[in-house]
């Protein structure tokens, strides 16, 4: 059975103070029980932040990066037995704002997927279009291509441990959103390959999250289509009461 998720990309927002009291903010909130619940904060916060989730707050921890190491001489980065240590169970990968502005490829993505796995965390991995290529019309393709890329080389057991987000770079952050029918298009493409690659029964147990500009008032019908299974979400998720509302947004 595949699960409903909402992950919560806080990004480089909030001291870890702010992140702790939003987190005590959330679990104040009443949540439906099957619906996931992850945040992502930054690396600074992750040790506050565990330190105030137990078990009856059913909020799951997950960073935003990692490092393809796991120790050396590699300045400023984290690694995937660092985040294991703090509680991290969750890591984002391949956000389409460190291809961009840290220059990721599909091939580091690729590595870092991996080795996030040897660490037993499970993986979030994103990709999505710019706006250029959706325009251009071979969105699809770029999108599928970005997956194979990246986690189409992962053993049985490894990809059952990914959880893909979509998240179309044009509706990231600017307000603009995917429409329901464009969300669906690639969820289905995104799962068929998956389908082909790693057969049915894989797929239909994948989570496939939609990503960019998602919020309550939008969430309903994106989530309602039969190919997404929930949001990773950036701007809401800062606020407790719309993080908590796209749970009840099934
Ligand atoms: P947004 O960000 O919801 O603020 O558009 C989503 C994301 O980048 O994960």
């Amino acid at each position: 059975m595949r699960k409903n998720i909402v992950a919560g990309n806080w990004k480089m927002n909030l001291l870890p103070e702010e992140g702790v009291d939003l987190v005590k903010s959330i679990i104040e909130l009443d949540r439906p029980n099957d619906v996931v619940s992850i945040v992502c904060p930054s690396f600074t916060h992750l040790h506050a932040i565990r330190e105030v989730l137990n078990d009856q707050s059913q909020i799951h921890l997950g960073a935003q990066d990692c490092s393809t190491h796991d120790s050396g001489a590699y300045t400023g980065q984290i690694s995937a037995p660092m985040l294991k240590s703090l509680g991290a169970e969750y890591v984002i990968l391949g956000h389409s704002e460190r291809r961009a502005y840290q220059g990721e490829s599909d091939e580091l993505i690729r590595e870092k997927t991996i080795n996030a796995l040897h660490h037993d965390l499970q993986v979030i991995y994103c990709c999505g279009e710019t706006e250029d290529i959706r325009i251009a019309g071979n969105y699809i393709e770029h999108v599928l291509s970005q997956i194979k890329k990246a986690i189409f080389n992962l053993e049985e057991t490894q990809i059952q441990r990914i959880t893909i987000a979509y998240e179309p770079v044009w509706a990231i952050g600017t307000g603009k959103v995917a429409t329901p029918d464009q969300a669906q298009e690639m969820h289905a493409a995104i799962r068929k390959s998956v389908a082909n690659h790693y057969g049915e029964k894989i797929a239909n147990s994948m989570s496939i999250l939609y990503g960019g500009s998602c919020k309550p008032s939008n969430a309903k019908e994106i989530f309602s289509n039969p190919d997404v299974d929930g949001g990773l979400i950036g701007g809401a998720a800062l606020k407790p009461a719309d993080f908590v509302a796209l749970h009840h947004s099934f």
